[in-house]
């Protein structure tokens, strides 16, 4: 079900686009209900989106299921995305993998014993004049060293 917060975060997204237009804020929304449920997304609430947003539900479940933001199997409370398209990889992608790997001891799509963390390797995230880069949530972090993906996950273990 959503909640009634989401909705009204959802309506946010719907009054930027034209009447008539509310599916375009599909990506949002989804992404909003996204969180408050596990970080994850089931047929049933992709459904309720598209419900809510008055379009097909078949429409909604399109874009769930190509984008890599959304996941549908129960997530990690952090869901590391690390880009290793082509800038990214030519700068070091593929190490940063291998280090985040060993630092949290899951392979990339794995989530921790203790549910808090899961890396997914992702392509380019539009970022690429700050390869190699990673996003958490909404927040992007460039230019990547291992100690600053150290710095990262050590945050996450702490809960910061
Ligand atoms: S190649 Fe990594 S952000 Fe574009």
């Amino acid at each position: 079900m959503i909640s009634n917060k989401a909705k009204k975060e959802i309506n946010s997204w719907v009054e930027k686009y034209p009447e008539g237009r509310q599916s375009s804020a599909v990506m949002e929304a989804l992404k909003i209900v996204q969180s408050e449920n596990g970080n994850s997304l089931t047929t049933e609430l992709i459904q309720e989106v598209a419900d809510y947003l008055d379009m097909p539900g078949i429409a909604a479940q399109e874009v769930a299921t190509f984008y890599e933001n959304y996941n549908h199997s129960p997530m990690a409370k952090n869901v590391i995305r690390v880009c290793h398209n082509i800038s990214c990889m030519l700068n070091g992608s593929d190490e940063l993998i291998t280090h985040l790997e060993s630092k949290t001891g899951v392979k990339t799509g794995e989530v921790t014993q203790d549910g808090n963390i899961c890396v997914k390797k992702v392509e380019c995230l539009g970022a690429c004049v700050g390869a190699p880069m990673l996003q958490i949530d909404d927040k992007y972090y460039e230019h990547l060293t291992l100690e600053k993906v150290d710095a990262i996950i050590d945050g996450l273990k702490e809960g910061k």
